[in-house]
């Protein structure tokens, strides 16, 4: 596959087969993030794949995605947005339990934060979250190109996530993402399109 196919196929997917993804895939797509630039020559990255439903019902709690989604207050808060970032997340929200439950496999990011976000000052101190970042597109590219897809969710209770894992004190969470195959018959939604020639700018603004 050409990397302009493998950057068309990559769409975030949250509604999974009950297919397990070959380790071999998954090894392939971690290794490939691994090739992605990264500010300090260091590559900090880590990466916890997770099989078990135990594990994943952890990682629930943890986030507090049991409780069920009023769908009317849904609407109700999106009712101005723009249509496609509404339709998003009116089909996003409700998923977050289900997609982290229903995926063969959970794949936790872990990097090496240069600071702790939050006393973050200059825009260099967060080239750690950056690079895990280009390393995470690498991942979900090399992915797409097998035919299996994941979803970037951000965990808000990362210090229980981390409790519950093991991770070091000195790590931190960059996502959690889950990663199987499409299910049959769900839709995908619509990318929001751009036309580029009105975002490049010449010499200057
Ligand atoms: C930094 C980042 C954070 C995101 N957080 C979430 C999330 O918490 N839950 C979720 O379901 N999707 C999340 N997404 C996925 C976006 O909703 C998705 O990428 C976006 O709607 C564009 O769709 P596409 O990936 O199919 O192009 C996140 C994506 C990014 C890049």
């Amino acid at each position: 596959m050409e990397l302009k196919d493998a950057i068309e196929k990559r769409r975030t997917v949250r509604d999974f087969q009950n297919r397990i993804v070959p380790e071999s895939i998954l090894d392939y797509a971690i290794g490939n993030g691994f090739k992605a630039p990264t500010y300090n020559h260091q590559r900090e990255w880590d990466f916890i794949v997770i099989n078990k439903l135990e594990t994943k019902l952890q990682l629930i709690e943890a986030e507090q995605l049991n409780k069920p989604v009023d769908s009317h207050k849904l609407e109700k808060i999106f009712e101005n947005e723009e249509s496609i970032m509404k339709a998003m997340y009116l089909d996003a929200i409700p998923k977050q339990h289900k997609m982290i439950l229903e995926a063969p496999t959970v794949v936790v990011v872990v990097y090496r934060p240069k600071v702790r976000v939050e006393d973050a000052k200059r825009i260099y101190d967060l080239n750690c979250l950056a690079s895990v970042w280009a390393c995470i597109e690498n991942l979900l590219l090399s992915l797409a190109e097998h035919e299996v897809y994941g979803v970037t969710f951000i965990p808000q209770h990362i210090n229980v996530i981390k409790a519950k894992l093991g991770i070091p004190d000195k790590l931190e969470i960059a996502c959690i993402i889950p990663v199987g195959y499409k299910a049959e018959g769900s839709g995908m939604l619509k990318q929001k399109s751009v036309n580029i020639y009105e975002r490049m700018h010449k010499e200057k603004w």
